[in-house]
C-alpha cells in the first residue's frame, strides 16, 4: 500500500472515524473542523476507538486537526467530506477545496442522500468529484458505497474503490446517483412495510424486530436477497411476488403513522418513547448490543485479513 495523504473535512461522528480507518490503514490525515469544541473532543473520541480495537494508539499521530481547510487538506490525494447534510454547505466546502487542492485530488462527500452531481455542479473540474457513503460507524461497518455521478471520470473511480479495499472496507461501485443510492433505499423499503404492518395492527414494533432479527435477519449477513432468491428459485420468487406485491404498502410518502408519532413528540429513544418505549437502561443496553456485536466482527475481519 502507498502511503497518501487524506483529507477530512468535519470531525464529528463520521469525520473521526473515517480518520480513524486511514490512520489505521498507514495514511497521514488532516481534519479540518471549525468547531473549537468539537476539535478538543477529537483526541479523546479518536483514543476510544483505539481502545475499542486495542490498537497501539501512537497510530493517532498520524491525523493532525486543523481550524483552517488549507492546511488539513495540503498534499491530499483525496478529501473525504463529512460536514453537516446541508447543500449550500457542501457546495461551499467544495468551491473552497477547489480553491486549495492540487487538480487531481478527488473530492468525495460522504453525504446520506444529496447527490454529489448537485454538489459538484459549479465546480470546474466535476471529473474528480465522487459520492463515498459511509455507513456509521465508518470504522465498523465495512460497506462504502461508492456512487459514481454524470461526470465522475474512470480513473477517478478506480482511486477510490482502490484506497477503501486497501483499507479493509467493502467498496460497492453505484452507478448512478440516485437518491438514498443502495443501501438505504433497501433499508427504507423494508422500513415502510414494517411501519404499515403495524399501523394496521397485524402486529407489534416488538413483533417486527423479533420477526426481522430471528427470521429474514438471522442469514442476511451471510446471505444476500439475491443470491437467496437464486437459492430458492425464480420460479418460487414469481410465485411469490404475483400473490405478495399488489398487497404491500403503497402510501405516497411517508405513512401517517409515522407522521403522528413524530407530531406527537415520541422521537425515540431520545425521548422514552417512539414504536416502542424506552427506559435509559433498556436504551443503554441495545447501543451496548450493537456495539459489541460490530466490534466483533470488525475484530474477526481485521483477523482473517491478517
Ligand atoms: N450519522 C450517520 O449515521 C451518517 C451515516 C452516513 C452518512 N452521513 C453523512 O455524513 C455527513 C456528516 O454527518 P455526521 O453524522 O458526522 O454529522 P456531525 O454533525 O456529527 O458532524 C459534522 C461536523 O462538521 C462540522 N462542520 C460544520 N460546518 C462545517 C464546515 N463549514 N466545514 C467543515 N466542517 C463543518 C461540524 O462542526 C461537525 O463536527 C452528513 O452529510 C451525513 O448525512 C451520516
Amino acid at each position: 500500500m502507498n502511503a497518501q495523504k487524506i483529507g477530512v473535512v468535519g470531525g464529528g461522528l463520521m469525520g473521526h472515524g473515517i480518520a480513524y480507518l486511514f490512520a489505521a490503514a498507514g495514511h497521514a490525515i488532516g481534519v479540518f473542523e471549525p468547531s473549537p469544541e468539537i476539535r478538543a473532543s477529537l483526541p479523546k473520541r479518536l483514543r476510544a476507538i483505539a481502545d475499542l480495537f486495542g490498537d497501539d494508539p501512537a497510530l493517532l499521530k498520524a491525523i493532525s486537526v486543523h481550524d483552517q481547510l488549507g492546511p488539513a487538506v495540503a498534499g491530499a490525494s483525496l478529501v473525504f467530506e463529512a460536514a453537516p447534510e446541508k447543500l449550500p454547505l457542501k457546495q461551499k466546502i467544495f468551491a473552497d477545496l477547489e480553491s486549495v487542492v492540487a487538480p487531481d485530488t478527488i473530492l468525495a462527500s460522504n453525504s446520506s442522500a444529496i447527490p454529489s452531481t448537485e454538489i459538484a455542479r459549479h465546480l470546474q473540474h466535476r471529473e474528480r468529484v465522487i459520492g463515498t457513503h459511509f455507513w456509521n460507524p465508518p470504522h465498523l461497518v465495512p460497506l462504502v458505497e461508492v456512487i459514481e455521478n454524470e461526470k465522475t471520470s474512470g480513473d477517478v473511480l478506480r482511486r477510490t474503490m482502490t484506497l477503501l479495499r486497501d483499507a479493509g472496507k467493502t467498496p460497492v461501485h453505484v452507478r448512478r446517483d440516485v437518491p438514498g443510492f443502495v443501501g438505504n433505499r433497501l433499508q427504507h423499503a423494508l422500513k415502510r412495510e414494517a411501519i404499515a404492518l403495524v399501523a394496521a395492527g397485524v402486529c407489534d414494533a416488538e413483533t417486527i424486530d423479533i420477526v426481522v432479527k430471528e427470521g429474514p435477519g438471522a442469514r442476511m449477513a451471510v446471505l444476500g436477497p439475491m443470491e437467496q432468491s437464486d437459492l430458492v428459485g425464480l420460479d418460487l420468487t414469481l410465485d411469490i411476488a404475483d400473490v405478495l406485491y399488489a398487497d404491500l404498502d403503497r402510501t405516497a410518502g411517508p405513512h401517517p403513522f409515522l407522521r403522528q408519532k413524530v407530531k406527537d413528540g415520541k422521537l425515540g429513544m431520545k425521548t422514552g418513547e417512539g414504536f416502542r418505549s424506552w427506559t435509559t437502561e433498556t436504551a443503554g443496553s441495545v447501543r451496548e448490543r450493537l456495539s459489541r456485536f460490530l466490534v466483533g466482527q470488525a475484530k474477526n475481519r481485521r483477523k482473517s485479513s491478517a
